[in-house]
């Protein structure tokens, strides 16, 4: 198969899809990869790297598209690409189509077909969401020690304290992949942390797995009130599928914190689960509210495009091997990780929630599938 890779225009967008090594495997398996000049310096990859992988590198995107079969990207479709996508392309990329009308409806009329990172499924997890949920847990805690230094306006605490000076309190709202790589970071840094979850059989794991600096304790409002006031870094890692974020920390509960207390809410993305917090930027990271400082950018991995990159290939490419080895219905006939993937299919959506979204005519994707049986 011919795979295009196109360099990502979103702002401030540095990761790409495919790394020379995931192009080495790519040939081995027979294909042709076409990658856009410069697509992957903003990770560190030079055009020479992706040449001596066996990599052909074009000028344009639209030389890109033009000739692939299956384009591989990162971020969705800007409105510029969606003229370029041809009909019966293969798209396999972030897309969150039920946040964004626009997309979905030209995605519809480009009469592609779109395979979506974030709805590949295998069991009850999202494999291709995971990877950039563990950067970002990992990263709550590099940014919020960082904020908690008096020239950020932070309480001036050292995370790990020193010997003879206590370290700081951080404190973990929900116990998933976000939070459970915070918890593990902020121990590494001996601070003493605490995590919280609604699932009993959540904690009870978290118990058995962390180390000695890490307590569990249920989340309620109560709970959540009493740890707050000696806090020191409060991260937002909680989720709930399909749904906005709770609001676990509230306005009136600012006041309670000691001022300079740092909150990184990293479900902003999904609201937020800190009432208080803004989708903010890499460029204007933190504001502050009643003396608390509130970290909120919503694309925390793209600061660290070259971890990012690496992390998020190593969870794609297996399924775009499989994807361009076998064809887009053959590769969901047979692996049912990948069926849920499929989003927008030749014009028509083939995914209920987004149907939904926009109050759209909603195809069984089985109907495509079958012809592939049948053939
Ligand atoms: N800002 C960013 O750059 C960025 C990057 C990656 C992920 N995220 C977001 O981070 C959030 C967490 O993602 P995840 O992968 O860890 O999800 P996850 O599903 O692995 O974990 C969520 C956890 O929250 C728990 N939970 C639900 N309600 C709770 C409550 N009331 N109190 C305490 N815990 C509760 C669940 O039991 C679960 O363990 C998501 O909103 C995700 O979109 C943001």
């Amino acid at each position: 198969m011919i795979i295009g890779v196109p360099k990502e225009i979103k702002n401030n967008e540095n990761r790409v899809a495919l790394t020379p090594s995931g192009v080495v495997e790519m040939k081995k398996h027979g294909h042709e990869v076409y990658v856009q000049a410069t697509a992957g310096l903003g990770s560190g990859f030079s055009d020479e790297e992706f040449q001596s992988a066996g990599a052909t590198i074009l000028p344009t995107i639209e030389d890109v598209y033009a000739i692939a079969e299956m384009i591989i990207k990162v971020k969705e479709p800007i409105e510029y690409e969606y003229d370029l996508i041809k009909e019966d392309q293969l798209l396999f990329t972030y897309f969150h189509f039920a946040s964004y009308e626009p997309l979905t409806k030209a995605m519809i009329e480009s009469k592609a077909v779109c395979l979506a990172y974030e709805t590949v499924e295998k069991g009850r997890s999202l494999p291709l969401l995971v990877p950039m949920s563990e950067v970002a847990g990992r990263m709550s805690i590099q940014e919020g020690a960082k904020y908690l230094e008096k020239p950020e306006q932070g309480r001036g605490i050292l995370l790990g304290g020193v010997p003879g000076v206590k370290p700081a309190k951080v404190l973990v709202l929900g116990g998933g992949v976000v939070g459970t790589q915070a918890a593990k970071m902020a121990a590494g840094m001996g601070a003493d942390v605490t995590i919280m979850d609604i699932s009993l059989d959540r904690l009870r794991y978290l118990d058995d797995v962390m180390a000695a600096n890490v307590k569990t304790m249920m989340s309620s409002e109560y709970n959540i009130r009493q740890e707050i006031k000696t806090a020191d870094l409060i991260v937002g890692a909680v989720l709930i599928p399909g749904a906005k974020a709770p609001h676990l920390v509230t306005r009136d509960m600012l006041k309670e914190m000691r001022p300079g207390t740092v909150l990184v809410d990293v479900a902003v993305d999904q609201g937020g689960c800190i009432e208080t917090c803004k989708p903010t930027t890499h460029n204007e990271p933190t504001f502050i509210i009643d003396d608390v400082v509130h970290y909120c950018v919503a694309n925390m991995p793209g600061a660290v495009p070259y971890t990012s990159t690496l992390a998020l290939t190593n969870a794609t490419l297996p399924y775009a091997i499989e994807l361009a080895n076998k064809g887009w219905k053959k590769a969901c006939n047979e692996n049912p990780q990948l069926k849920p993937g499929l989003n927008v299919v030749k014009g028509d959506v083939v995914y209920k929630a987004v149907a939904e979204a926009f109050d759209l005519p909603y195809v069984a994707v089985e109907q495509y599938l079958q012809e592939e049986v049948e053939a």
